[in-house]
């Protein structure tokens, strides 16, 4: 028998499944039901949002140490369940062992920093032109936040937004990707350990439908103040003009077609490891994940041979062993895989495995760990020949493929790397600084890696993208304040009369003529 879940909001269990229910099954084996999960409505998605907003301002009039304090706990929680969380995100979404422990290091490392931010917060105060008056600025919360979270990254990724909105004084309601639920459901349970008070965090589990529906109501309804929303570039695109609408600019994490540059200089062993890793680790799944890849021609057969055989001989399977990577995250991306095969033409060459498209029994892998029928399980595919014109070169491909595309010069690698119009991540292999500060210059990314991995982005540093990657705004670190916080400026006139800015200011005389003898 499986684990029914559902919405909670303001502490208690929503009632009923008023738009039905979904199951999230195991990937990587298929009979296994992980939940059973009940689906809100539009409405009760409102109310999750006025729930949150009504109970915004005591939250918001908690000290900000003490909310810190909240989030430090929180971390410790998540320390002491790691690995139990660990396994249902590999259970639910087909996660190997080591990065779903790296997922959860991910929502630790995230409580660490804003812990402390809890004690900054910092304004400033700032001088006034003007005497007896003083200058002061503060962070003032943005109010209700709803969050839209893709599942690649069940829990890492919502902690991106959970945690520094409810430190700088919003609160939330969260609505996870249905595929991840109980992963969801066991992060905000152990949110809710740390003794959040009721209506500060908010769980509802909807469909895209519903969820857009209820974004719309709780906008015209004004119970929320901000749209965080993680997924494709489609959907990001609907959730910016919603948002105009109602004068708002949401935080969006879109798609990528991450491009990886290997130079003349590159030390060739490194490039391929670090393209097999972000390539088709997470299955290719992550948005960080490696697109294309542009190899300086004169190193490109050397360099796919190599690459090939590393491909071939990866370890491809069940995900509670030591693989590479395991099963596409849910049905919907295998579907959606195997259409971007079909975009595969004459003039590509396909290298990379001993078959293409679905693994099973007639279409085996060799080294396969596990049971491939068991799951969703793909084949790694690497396509060579991509010319800029073809959907394979430009378009995201979520899962397992990676192109491969020549260049002469850097100048040309970098326009061919900004091509799709994509700005996420990006990487170049070199050893000549001079080749990684011009396309550290020259790439449109909001992340450029140097010898690394376009996927695996630390924790504090800013996150986000560009372009058909996102509006420009940054996850992580400090610099996501800036989502979940408004600059408020104060002026404190304290000389018992009325002065006038620009106007009731005092001179000092220059004489700008003067110069220098001779
Ligand atoms: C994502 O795929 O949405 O940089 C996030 C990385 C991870 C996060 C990926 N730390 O690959």
């Amino acid at each position: 028998m499986s684990n029914t879940i559902g919405s909670i909001i303001g502490g208690r269990p929503a009632s009923g499944s008023p738009a039905g229910t979904v199951t999230s099954p195991n990937p990587s084996r298929l009979a296994d039901v992980v939940a059973e999960v009940q689906l809100a409505d539009a409405a009760t998605f409102a109310a999750a949002c006025a729930e949150a907003k009504r109970a915004q301002p005591a939250w918001a009039a908690t000290p900000a140490p003490v909310r810190g304090r909240a989030v430090g706990a929180i971390g410790r929680i998540v320390e002491a369940n790691k690995e139990a969380l660990a396994r249902l995100v590999t259970r639910e979404l087909g996660k190997p062992g080591g990065e779903a422990l790296g997922e959860v290091q991910e929502i630790i490392d995230t409580c660490d920093f804003f812990l402390g931010e809890g004690r900054r917060l910092y304004g400033q105060t700032v001088p006034s032109e003007m005497p007896d008056k003083q200058l002061f600025t503060f962070r003032v919360p943005v109010g209700a936040a709803a969050v839209v979270t893709a599942g690649n990254f069940p829990v890492a990724v919502p902690s991106w937004y959970l945690v520094p909105a409810l430190v700088a004084g919003n609160t939330v309601v969260w609505k996870p990707a249905e595929y991840a639920a109980a992963s969801a459901l066991a992060l905000f349970e152990l949110f809710q350990a740390a003794g959040l008070p009721e209506g500060v965090l908010n769980l509802v589990f909807a469909d895209g439908a519903a969820t857009f529906a209820g974004l719309e109501q709780g906008l015209r309804e004004g119970s929320i103040d901000k749209i965080g929303f993680t997924g494709s570039t489609a959907v990001g695109r609907r959730i910016g003009e919603l948002a105009g609408r109602h004068l708002q600019v949401p935080c969006l994490e879109l798609g990528g077609k991450n491009p990886m540059v290997i130079a003349p200089s590159a030390d060739i062993a490194l490039a391929v490891e670090g393209a097999l890793f972000s390539g088709f680790g997470t299955a290719g799944q992550r948005c960080t994940s490696l697109g294309s890849i542009i190899v300086h021609e004169s190193l490109h057969d050397e360099f796919l041979d190599r690459f090939a055989a590393a491909t071939s001989a990866a370890p491809v399977g069940d995900p509670a062993q030591d693989v590479l990577y395991g099963p596409m995250l849910d049905q919907k991306f295998a579907t959606r895989f195997e259409e971007y095969l079909g975009w595969i033409q004459p003039h590509h060459k396909v290298l990379g495995s001993s078959g293409m498209g679905r693994i099973s029994a007639a279409n085996p892998r060799d080294g396969f760990i596990g049971d491939p029928e068991a799951g969703l399980f793909y084949h790694p595919t690497i396509v060579d020949g991509l010319q800029s014109g073809d959907a394979l070169f430009s378009q995201e491909t979520f899962g397992p493929i990676v192109g491969v595309t020549t260049y002469a010069s850097l100048d040309e690698a970098i326009t061919l790397a900004n091509t799709p119009g994509y700005g996420l991540s990006s990487a170049i292999y070199t050893t000549d600084p001079h080749d990684a500060f011009r396309f550290r210059q020259g790439i449109s990314a909001g992340m450029v890696s140097v010898n690394n991995s376009t996927s695996g982005a630390e924790a504090h540093l800013p996150f986000g993208g560009n372009g058909l990657s996102g509006n420009g705004s940054r996850q992580s670190g400090i610099w996501v304040l800036d989502q979940f916080t408004r600059w408020q400026a104060m002026n404190w006139d304290y000389s018992g009369r009325l002065q006038k800015a620009q106007m009731d200011v005092a001179e000092i005389t220059p004489d700008l003529e003067y110069r220098l003898p001779g």
